[in-house]
């Protein structure tokens, strides 16, 4: 009783620093102006995040593994009642969609687009160009050099560009265009991509009128880790984005990763995407989980029994704290138009394998159990019902 009374004073309670701060934001194209009456949609507390989101129009979204959608029951039950945005992981990458020079393999991508359609769900499309999981043929070094000259690199990423966002035109909401182009320290990557264009980051603005070209209503981002604070690549990403924003390039938005790690200090993260959403951006969270130190079991040698459990209590309540306050930062930034998390459960998040001893990252255990992180990020969008809605959903221009 006490806990349902506290809730709704508390509901009232975000919902009217929300509605607060949306009178204060001058209204966003194709949103509701502040004071219109708009309809009441009703959702319980304990809703699927995507209803509870659906309420005040922002997108809740998860990574899919494409080779379990479709074949793990329970795994596929949480991705289509959960979730109303998918992302997928892999299944779009360059080396997953071109394998062979000239041979696509689109099987997987088709697949999701296809169970999104059937699900209510949106595509983040993910992601056309990125110097990572570069097919063999293009780049054997993680995209730092090509047997190509120049000039064949720039056809191949126009061609590569065309053919992907042209194949799924009309059917996603949004495509991730260039990831992670820079360095910590601010400085562009060397990329082939970077080094094909005379050591110049011009092929992000290309690479967006391609994608355009190619798809003109998706909704089009540039999407990076280490961003969500103030810092050199943070700072690097905005002078960019204010560039090409400037020049008329077709950007929509800017995606903060959000990969986060309880040994480092929780970002300022609501601050520095409402200074991008000042530039006329929308901005989401694209790729949110938040890793711990856990028990260490080695998953290299017994991948079956490693069991995410975080070291003690302060780290699970640390990592509970982060994800409510990533939740928050989106909710309180108006033009945050959706917020995925990277994988369902903890038993198929890529963390164990890429940052040995941390874990516990996702809202659900390896046995594809709410953990209470899932309960943090559900009562503070309930708390938000009631807010002024956001355009998530409108798509771009
Ligand atoms: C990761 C996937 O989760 C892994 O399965 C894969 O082996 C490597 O890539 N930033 C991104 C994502 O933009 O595409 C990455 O996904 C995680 C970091």
């Amino acid at each position: 009783m006490s806990v349902r009374r506290s809730l709704v004073v508390g509901t009232v309670g975000l919902a009217a620093l929300l509605a607060t701060q949306s009178t204060a934001l001058a209204t966003p194209p194709g949103g509701v102006p502040p004071g219109q009456a708009k309809k009441h949609v009703e959702v319980s507390a304990d809703a699927p995040l995507r209803d509870l989101g659906s309420a005040i129009g922002l997108r809740i979204g998860t990574a899919v593994n494409t080779g379990l959608l479709g074949e793990d029951p329970a795994y596929t039950d949480i991705v289509n009642t959960q979730f109303n945005s998918v992302t997928p992981e892999n299944a779009m990458k360059w080396e997953s969609v071109e394998p062979t020079k000239g041979t696509y393999t689109w099987a997987d991508a088709d697949e999701l687009v296809k169970s999104a359609q059937r699900n209510g769900q949106l595509v983040r499309a993910h992601t056309l160009v990125w110097h990572s999981q570069l097919p063999q043929w293009l780049s054997k070094d993680t995209g730092a050099t090509t047997t190509f000259s120049d000039q064949q690199v720039k056809d191949i990423v126009k061609k590569h560009i065309k053919d992907e966002a042209g194949r799924y035109k009309g059917r996603v909401w949004s495509w991730d265009v260039v990831n992670e182009a820079f360095n910590d320290d601010g400085t562009p990557r060397q990329s082939i991509f970077y080094k094909a264009w005379g050591n110049s980051t011009d092929y992000i603005a290309d690479a967006f009128r391609w994608a355009h070209e190619a798809d003109p209503k998706a909704e089009l981002f540039y999407n990076d880790y280490n961003i969500e604070y103030t810092g050199p690549k943070s700072i690097a990403v905005y002078d960019l984005v204010e560039k090409l924003k400037a020049q008329h390039v077709p950007i929509d938005g800017v995606g903060f990763q959000t990969h986060l790690s309880t040994q480092y200090g929780f970002p300022n993260l609501q601050e520095t995407m409402q200074k991008f959403a000042d530039l006329g951006l929308d901005v989401a969270e694209t790729e949110v989980d938040v890793r711990t130190a856990v028990e260490a079991v080695d998953p290299a040698t017994d991948p079956a029994t490693y069991t995410a459990t975080p070291v003690d209590g302060l780290h699970q309540s640390t990592q509970e704290a982060y994800w409510d306050q990533t939740m928050k930062a989106c909710l309180f930034v108006q033009r945050c138009v959706s917020y995925t998390v990277w994988g369902v459960a903890d038993s198929n998040s890529w963390i164990p394998g890429v940052f040995p001893g941390e874990g516990a990252a996702l809202l659900y255990d390896d046995a594809l159990q709410p953990k209470r992180q899932y309960t943090v990020v559900q009562q503070d969008l309930a708390l938000a019902a009631g807010a002024a809605p956001r355009r998530a959903g409108a798509g771009g221009r």
